[in-house]
């Protein structure tokens, strides 16, 4: 039985025709040939970093924006066209690029210090020296030839919030003790009150020239979506309506580009696996509410053990609205079957408002009379995330 309907599965696979060239140019990771729209916004960074060139300092730069609204690819573009004009012009230039988010490179200032000084050929060991061994190798190492050095910090909100500001207190105030290079800090992030959380003195050193990459509009994500839809779908395999409705969608949003290509890629995977010969606006439609649900279930499956316990209980109440007095009772007999410790009311009261504030949940106030005041408590999710969120809950966590 199974093996007929699997092999109806690829059978039906391999006669439908083919709708992707290649799914390439819709990854995160692709590079586009082309960028559009933000010509200003690379200028701006290439007049701020052209100086390097005649071995001048430049300004350090804060550049941000809201997510996907093309900083990274752009300003990486800058730099790369930078260091090959300097290369063709016999100019010394080094460029570092750090994504701070990224695990075991910037989690603690000693990694941020230790990769630094491996872009130099220093290999530092990865625990153990005091971490003012590792500034004076890095000066020393930045400071051995005639140089401009640009350090892009990417997601430097991520590593504030890890390490705190004084290494970039530090880094900003290096060039005074440089003899021969020069120190240019490039800080990139999506998080836009940033800056106001840095000390004064970190945020004047870091935001001598400040670059706003603005939310894109749905045309200018419909541009862009082009561009790619060319090289990933056959001739004929995607119609314009699809791509204007993920530009909408996604300017919605927050005029986010990266929101835009996974519409499309995902509404390419559904219209691909259900043999369909091109894709058009309801595969678009079906990829919003995927990639909904997929969001919702990584928000659940990413929180604690105890609130996941809590919206089992709420799941599993056939009650439309809830009252957290009831929600506590039955919270509580989930942690006996699980064998979960038993928060008290009030600290079980925080995490339903923190669920809340997920959107998972609507959160009421509500007043009772002489009874006091009581949450009252319903689910925002649809009836089939629900069930998707049960379910993951069950196959991951074994709640029952
Ligand atoms: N103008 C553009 N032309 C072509 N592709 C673009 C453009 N802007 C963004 N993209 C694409 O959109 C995606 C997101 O862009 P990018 O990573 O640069 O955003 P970001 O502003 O750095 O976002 P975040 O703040 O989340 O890091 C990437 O895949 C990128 O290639
Ligand atoms: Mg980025």
């Amino acid at each position: 039985m199974a093996q007929t309907s699997l092999q109806k599965i690829f059978s039906g696979y391999l006669k439908s025709g083919k709708l992707f060239l290649s799914k390439d140019p819709l990854a995160t990771s692709y590079d586009p040939v082309m960028i559009t729209h933000r010509d200003k916004q690379m200028e701006l960074v290439a007049a701020i970093l052209a100086p390097c060139l005649r071995n001048e300092k430049p300004s350090n730069t804060f550049v941000y924006g809201k997510t996907g609204t093309g900083k990274t690819l752009c300003v990486k573009h800058v730099v790369g066209e930078l260091t090959k004009t300097a290369a063709e012009n016999s100019v010394q230039i080094k460029t570092i690029f750090i994504n701070c988010k990224m695990k075991k490179i910037a989690d603690t200032e000693y990694r941020v210090l230790a990769q630094l000084c491996k872009e130099f050929g220093y290999d530092v060991p990865a625990t153990g020296l005091p971490t003012n061994r590792l500034y004076e190798i890095f000066y020393e190492s930045l400071d051995a030839q005639k140089q401009n050095v640009l350090l892009v910090l990417d997601e430097i909100d991520a590593l504030v919030s890890k390490v705190g500001d004084g290494i970039l207190y530090n880094l900003t105030r290096v060039n005074q003790e440089l003899v021969n290079a020069k120190l240019t800090l490039v800080g990139v992030t999506n998080d836009l009150s940033f800056s106001e959380t840095l000390d004064p003195r970190v945020k004047s050193s870091l935001n001598e020239e400040e670059i706003v990459f603005p939310p894109y509009n749905a045309l200018e994500l419909r541009d862009i979506l082009s561009e790619r839809a060319k090289l990933t779908f056959v001739s004929g395999g995607v119609r314009e309506g699809a791509v204007q409705k993920c530009a909408a969608l996604a300017a919605q949003e927050h005029g986010d580009a990266r929101r835009a290509l996974d519409l499309l890629r995902v509404a390419g995977e559904i219209a691909e696996r259900n043999g369909e010969q091109f894709l058009d606006e309801s595969h678009v439609d079906r990829a919003q509410e995927k990639i909904n649900v997929d969001r919702i279930l990584e928000t659940v499956r990413t929180q604690p053990r105890q609130s996941q316990a809590i919206l089992w209980a709420i799941a599993n109440n056939q009650n439309q609205n809830q009252t957290t007095g009831e929600t506590y009772e039955r919270y509580k007999g989930v942690c006996k079957k699980r064998g979960l410790d038993v928060l008290g009311p009030r600290r079980a009261s925080d995490l339903i408002s923190e669920l809340g504030m997920l959107g998972i949940l609507s959160v009421r106030t509500t007043s009772k009379g002489r009874h006091g005041r009581t949450k009252e408590i319903s689910l925002l999710v649809s009836k089939q995330t629900l069930g998707n969120i049960t379910e993951m809950l069950k196959e991951d966590f074994y709640f029952e």
